[in-house]
């Protein structure tokens, strides 16, 4: 089968960049992005400095592919209906209240899309789920889609799952390690897989496109980005020894990754992981074994969230140590508040953890990241209770390192990685030269 037009359902991080690549990828097909939030859209179709999501790369292919073979729209019951194939990225954060509360992952924004493609859709049509999602979800979705859709349109429900890391999400879509496909192995089903390959081969060698059934691939997702978390956070752990003994942790990640059974990638030690994919799957994968009863397999993978709690606070305690324990009147420069470089994003950011713990300790803090908005930083400053008359934000690096008793290094940014002796430094990403204390040191 042949797809001429797709839309997306979720202009995010995830759908706006991945469709901004499929469009420039494959000329000939339609792609719709559409949202509930019209301001976002709006923001797509506005300026191109002042597009929703920051991606290095991102701008320049929204240049050529806006308004040639996508669009950003509001108009979601149309775009739904003028599509062969829908791909779901809305957001999947972890449920707030009700059964699995603080653990399983909230389904209210997925079913919501199930229902709206169930009410709208005149012909078949093939879903395409791109947002992490726990397993079985695509049984869930079916059911709405085959018990609330119009008699006589059929559709075909796919697991395609994103991999792209935020900051270098261009070059992860345009060379991907992998692209993974579930889908059913009825007929059907394996015509719909097949439409999906045909959009990626176009970029993509088909080595690197594996189609599996819809559960392992939605688990593989899950798995993947547990795997990562724990290898952050046992090099995080280790980092907690090493600064008891006299071993360098970035000494020990080169020894370790050179191993090419263990590889060289992933082993920054580190103030602790964030953004919004890490914690959300791990807390999912556990709620999942819990359900199963696989209670030895759930503690397992707790112990990596566990240990990133423990390294965002320990972060917090050296500094506070650092100033003789007594924070009342001092003042601190937070270099980075996205969860890591290179992103506006700061989901689950370690920033917003440290900078809560040094404020109720009596600090005031000055903020600084040239990529987070400020109105992105206020919002986390008041989502997450900090004292905002004890937090002000700088719109320069050098303002916010004048006068302040201590400066925390938060993010990779190559502009921290320079700052001179003179400055109290406190290193959260092992970066800077001159810090007088760095994570694993
Ligand atoms: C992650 C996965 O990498 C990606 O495949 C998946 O699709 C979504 O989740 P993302 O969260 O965007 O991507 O960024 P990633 O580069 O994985 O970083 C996550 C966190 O781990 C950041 O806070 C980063 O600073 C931290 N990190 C990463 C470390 O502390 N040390 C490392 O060695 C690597
Ligand atoms: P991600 O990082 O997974 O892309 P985001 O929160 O950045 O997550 O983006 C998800 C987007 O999905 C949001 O802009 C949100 O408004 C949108 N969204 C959620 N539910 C729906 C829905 N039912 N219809 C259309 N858009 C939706």
């Amino acid at each position: 089968m042949k797809v001429n037009k797709v839309c997306c359902i979720g202009a995010g991080y995830v759908g706006g960049p991945t469709m901004a690549v499929i469009a420039l990828k494959c000329p000939d097909l339609q792609v719709t992005v559409v949202d509930v939030r019209k301001e976002r859209i709006d923001s797509w179709n506005g300026p191109f400095d002042s597009l929703p999501v920051y991606e290095p790369g991102l701008k320049e292919i929204i240049e050529k592919v806006r308004g040639r073979n996508l669009f950003f729209s509001s108009e979601i019951d149309i775009a739904i209906d003028s599509s062969d194939m829908i791909f779901m990225a809305v957001n999947t954060p972890t449920k707030t209240e009700g059964v699995g509360a603080g653990m399983a992952a909230d389904l209210k924004y997925i079913e919501a899309c199930a229902k709206n493609i169930a009410q709208v859709a005149k012909t078949d049509k093939i879903v395409v789920e791109k947002s992490t999602l726990p397993v079985r979800t695509a049984e869930k979705i079916r059911e709405i889609l085959d018990n609330q859709g119009r008699a006589g349109v059929s559709f075909e429900i796919l697991s395609n799952p994103e991999f792209l890391a935020e900051g270098t999400a261009i070059q992860d879509l345009f060379k991907s390690d992998r692209v993974l496909i579930g889908g059913d192995s009825t007929s059907k089903g394996k015509k719909a897989v097949q439409a999906l390959v045909d959009i990626y081969k176009n970029w993509i060698p088909i080595e690197k496109i594996i189609t599996t059934n819809v559960w392992s691939s939605e688990l593989a997702k899950l798995a993947s980005n547990a795997m990562l978390a724990q290898r952050i956070s046992s090099i995080n752990s280790i980092s907690a020894l090493c600064e008891k003994t006299n071993a360098d942790i970035h000494e020990l990640s080169k020894a370790i990754g050179m191993d090419h059974r263990i590889g060289p990638h992933f082993l920054n030690a580190s103030v602790g992981f964030g953004g919004s994919c890490f914690q959300k799957d791990i807390l999912n994968l556990v709620y999942l074994c819990k359900y199963y009863g696989l209670e030895e397999v759930a503690e397992y993978w707790h112990q990596v969230i566990k240990i990133n709690d423990y390294q965002k606070n320990r972060f917090a305690q050296k500094i506070i140590d650092g100033l003789g324990g007594d924070l009342l009147g001092k003042r601190i420069a937070i270099l980075g508040w996205a969860f890591k470089a290179n992103t506006n994003d700061s989901r689950e950011s370690p920033a917003i953890y440290v900078t809560k713990k040094l404020v109720e300790r009596g600090a005031n803090v000055k903020i600084f990241d040239p990529l987070v908005s400020l109105s992105t930083i206020m919002r986390d400053i008041e989502d997450y209770k900090i004292d905002k008359d004890a937090c002000s934000i700088s719109s320069n690096i050098d303002e916010c390192i004048n006068d302040v008793e201590l400066v925390a290094i938060l993010t990779e940014a190559s502009a921290y990685k320079d700052l001179g002796k003179e400055l109290l430094i406190f290193d959260g990403r092992g970066i800077n030269k001159n810090a007088k204390f760095s994570i694993g040191k």
